[in-house]
């Protein structure tokens, strides 16, 4: 038998005992934790403000529905951005360039183990830094260009981030333009376009390269899902403007309106497109959609790389493009387009004329103020 074994009103004592000394250290306990739980930082400001031409003021915060359009250079980024920037109601901009570098160094903060470490001894969590990154896309994609209720950001990179940039911004949506890889290696090549990385002389070593950004662009679209990530096809954004504007301003939840169509009109005007001297003179946005660049690369790509291209570049059969046919058919266009084409091809000299003029147009004559040309403006 056990020396200790209570019996009768003894019992009950013991009991009670028991319940009060819990309830005790319970309540006790329960309010050493809540002191002890770090005091927080809440931003002073809750709501941040856009002002558009007529000084409406559109807030902005990480829940808006931002759109973010990327892929590999050369692909129709451009295209996509300045036909949503022909729409009244969006406004994405030029490249920021300072965008897709900080989600390269989150990544790298991210992936070295002594640097993780370090920062969270400085208290530099995970959380801390997403929202300091947040924070600092935010503000640049709100401040960069003028005010519009859909803002979109276009730097082809930052579709290698997707997923953490699906999580930062819940209700983003993401627009991945995808091109036949060998048009643009050889767009990268002929028009020395500088990517880190890219050997500019070595069509093979393009394509590899090509290849395995592809390859990660497209898993990460995939993960988001296709609710939120839409590949586009430049070939087939090219052909059927119009279809797949309309597929691409439904994705977005935008309302259709025929602007998308003509780009062209639009840029330096007023609420219009604005574009760098580097866009105007590397791309051919200035120029209606048309055919012109579609099959440029035949022809041009070494006789033994073309002989090996499945094995080279495998995505382009994951992505539907038939390697061993230069070139593939990439399907018939829609009149209006052929039409532009011919017309373009009839009258280069205008379209080049056109070009220079607007090279030579000042900056700042550009669509709307910026947010920074108008803070100068109101401090002046
Ligand atoms: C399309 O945009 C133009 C230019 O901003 C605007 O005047 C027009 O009302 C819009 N059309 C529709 C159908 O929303």
């Amino acid at each position: 038998m056990s020396a200790i074994h209570f019996k009768g009103p003894k019992r009950t004592a013991c009991w009670v005992l028991v319940i009060i000394l819990g309830f005790y250290f319970g309540v006790y306990s329960f309010f050493m934790c809540e002191t002890r739980q770090k005091a927080y930082m809440v931003p002073k400001e809750k709501v941040k403000y856009i002002y558009d031409e007529n000084e409406r003021a559109i807030p902005y915060d990480h829940n808006m529905p931002l759109i973010f359009i990327g892929g590999m250079p050369r692909s129709g980024t451009t295209l996509m951005r300045v036909m949503l920037d022909a729409h009244p109601e969006v406004r994405c901009g030029e490249e920021t360039r300072v965008i897709p570098r900080i989600l390269g160094m989150r990544t790298h903060w991210e992936r070295s183990d002594t640097e993780k470490h370090r920062l969270k001894e400085a208290g530099l969590t995970s959380d801390v830094i997403d929202s300091a990154v947040m924070a600092f896309i935010l503000e640049v994609i709100a401040k960069h260009g003028s005010a519009a209720p859909r803002l979109c950001n276009k730097d082809p990179f930052t579709l290698k981030s997707s997923v953490y940039l699906s999580k930062l911004f819940p209700n983003a949506k993401f627009l991945f333009m995808i091109r036949d890889g060998r048009a643009v290696v050889h767009s990268i090549i002929s028009r020395k376009v500088t990517i880190t990385g890219f050997d500019l002389t070595n069509y093979k070593s393009c394509l590899t390269k090509w290849n395995m950004a592809m390859e990660s662009m497209y898993a990460q679209c995939i993960h988001v899902g296709a609710s939120r990530c839409m590949p586009v096809y430049y070939e087939q954004l090219v052909l059927n403007p119009e279809v797949w504007m309309r597929r691409i301003l439904q994705f977005l939840d935008i309302p259709w309106n025929s602007t998308v169509l003509h780009h062209e009109d639009y840029i330096g005007k007023p609420g219009g497109i604005s574009l760098s001297k580097t866009e105007k003179s590397s791309d051919q946005v200035i120029r209606p959609v048309n055919l012109e660049a579609l099959s440029k690369w035949v022809g041009k790509i070494p006789e033994d790389v073309v002989s090996q291209m499945s094995k080279i570049a495998p995505m382009l059969e994951t992505l539907g493009y038939s390697p061993y046919e230069n070139p593939p058919n990439y399907g018939k266009p829609d009149p209006r387009v052929a039409d532009n084409s011919m017309h373009i091809q009839q009258n280069m000299d205008y379209w080049k004329k056109r070009e220079e003029e607007l090279l030579k147009q000042e900056k700042g004559q550009r669509g709307r103020p910026t947010q920074q040309e108008k803070n100068e403006k109101s401090n002046s």
